[in-house]
């Protein structure tokens, strides 16, 4: 396991390892039905599965013998824990570790006062490299194993990214961050020569984008931060690589940025783009909308723009724990599966105070139960799994327990400590092991559960993260 960065070897087709335990994980998506009904979940208690060369090679209940040629095979064995998909975080700052947990402001003064000033150090390619690997072995710590990201304006930092997931074999999706106003000297793109960030790109997409399991995003840091050339530009980019393969599903670069995530900041970007019909509009008018697009927050959009994301087929990253310590507002998740979009789940620490996806679901539950939904815990931990890895068109390598996909996997306890394990006993004896009496089990982790509950991380088949005791 590596303790820093140390760059695995490339995968040997011989490498195997053997996990026991209980499966969770989803083959469609539950939605808001009763929890009991439990439609779509998984759940494959005391079974084994097979790892080769990175992947998933079989699945199977450990009653049954294993496959020709594994009886040697090393084996952890975690029975009575549960086995999932390594979440996928959809949208999290890289260098905002340096301000998690900053006091007091909304998110134009928390912008200002706290987080431009940490993402200016990041022009320091030591500190990019340093903050790279923290991050990163910082998401396996939280059993997050696949990740949308935004690095800094910096050239730099988003390379260090790709190069520190690259050497993990890890599903990595990022890109330099497009901003070229608004922002102090030492973060800004040049706004006389839209070409300097254009070439940056360019020569970003043709090192990075499909290389082993990387992606490029083009990351436009949000609508006021960009010159309408800017804007105009990163439209030209996404079309000019939609034909680009990663390997994977649909072809072409992804695309990311913020949108309608505060009340003062719609208004101030009403305010400089005075012609748009609404913030989503800057964004469809410059071409940036398409399947591959993840946008987070999405908590003031309207009808109309909740209609126009669907017709793109793109992305809400909900990112709950960020819009409660803000104090951005609620977003109604409901009403967004409802109207049939897209919507995943992100911690975007460091607006968000945990890079635990439990935690975000947790707070999540809270979110729409101060607007009249309960959240089930299948619903949550679909959008951190399969939901995410479907809406990214990633869901043939990540998301799911399943043959063909990268061994990328986390080990969970099911309580930790007495109170925790006292209600776990309890929803135990409630329930006779089947899925549709396991939700009040399910539950209680979710909402009980942090990083303490993570027993180890495995990407593409490597153990990254193992707990001390
Ligand atoms: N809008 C523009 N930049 C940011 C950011 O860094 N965090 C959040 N939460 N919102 C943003
Ligand atoms: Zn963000």
């Amino acid at each position: 396991m590596p303790s820093a960065l140390t760059a695995h070897p490339a995968l040997e087709a011989t490498e195997r390892l053997v996990l026991r335990a209980d499966v969770l994980d989803f083959i469609a998506d539950p939605g808001f039905a009763p929890p009991a009904e439990a439609p779509g979940v998984r759940w494959r208690p005391d079974h084994r599965v097979c790892v080769e060369a990175g992947r998933i090679v079989a699945v199977q209940p450990a009653a049954l013998a294993l496959p020709e040629g594994w009886a040697s095979v090393p084996e952890q064995d975690h029975r009575g824990r549960l086995l999932l998909p390594g979440f996928i975080d959809t949208h999290v700052h890289c260098p905002q570790l340096d301000v998690i947990a900053s006091h007091g402001a909304e998110l134009l003064d928390w912008l200002n006062t706290y987080t431009f000033p940490a993402e200016r150090r990041y022009a320091d390619p030591a500190v990019s490299r340093d903050g790279a690997e923290r991050f990163l072995r910082a998401l396996w710590a939280h059993g997050t194993t696949s990740a949308v990201v935004f690095p800094t304006v910096h050239k730099v930092s988003a390379e260090a990214l790709f190069e520190a997931a690259h050497a993990q074999h890890m599903r990595l999706v990022t890109g330099k961050v497009l901003m070229d106003r608004f922002a102090p000297e030492g973060l800004l793109d040049d706004a006389r020569d839209v070409a300097q960030a254009e070439r940056d790109c360019t020569d970003l997409i043709a090192r990075w984008h499909g290389r082993g399991r990387l992606s490029y995003a083009v990351t436009v840091r949000f609508a006021a931060t960009s010159t309408p050339a800017q804007l105009a530009m990163a439209g030209r980019l996404c079309h000019a690589h939609a034909g680009q393969p990663d390997g994977l599903g649909a072809p072409g670069v992804f695309m990311q940025t913020h949108v309608a995530e505060n009340r003062a900041e719609v208004d101030w970007v009403m305010s400089l783009f005075p012609e748009a019909r609404s913030y989503l509009g800057v964004y469809e008018r410059a071409g940036l909308l398409g399947p591959r697009a993840v946008l987070a927050h999405g908590i003031w959009l309207d009808a109309e723009d909740r209609a126009v994301l669907r017709a793109h087929g793109a992305q809400i990253a909900h990112c709950p724990s960020s819009n409660l310590f803000l104090g951005s507002g609620l977003f109604d998740w409901a009403q967004a599966q409802r109207e049939g979009l897209r919507v995943s789940l992100a911690s975007d620490v460091g607006g968000g105070t945990s890079l635990c996806l439990l935690r975000n679901m947790g707070d999540a539950y809270k979110v729409q139960a101060l607007q009249g939904t309960r959240l089930s815990a299948w619903k949550a931990l679909h959008a951190a799994t399969l939901g995410a890895a479907e809406a990214l068109g990633l869901s043939s390598e990540i998301g799911r327990i399943e043959p063909g996909c990268m061994a990328d996997i986390a080990v969970w306890d099911w309580a930790v400590g007495e109170v925790a394990q006292h209600r776990d006993g309890l929803a135990c004896q409630a329930g006779d092991g089947s899925v549709a009496t396991l939700h009040p089990r399910a539950f209680a982790w979710m909402t009980l559960g942090d990083e303490r509950n993570l027993v180890g991380t495995w990407v593409a088949g490597r153990q990254v993260f193992a707990r001390k005791t």
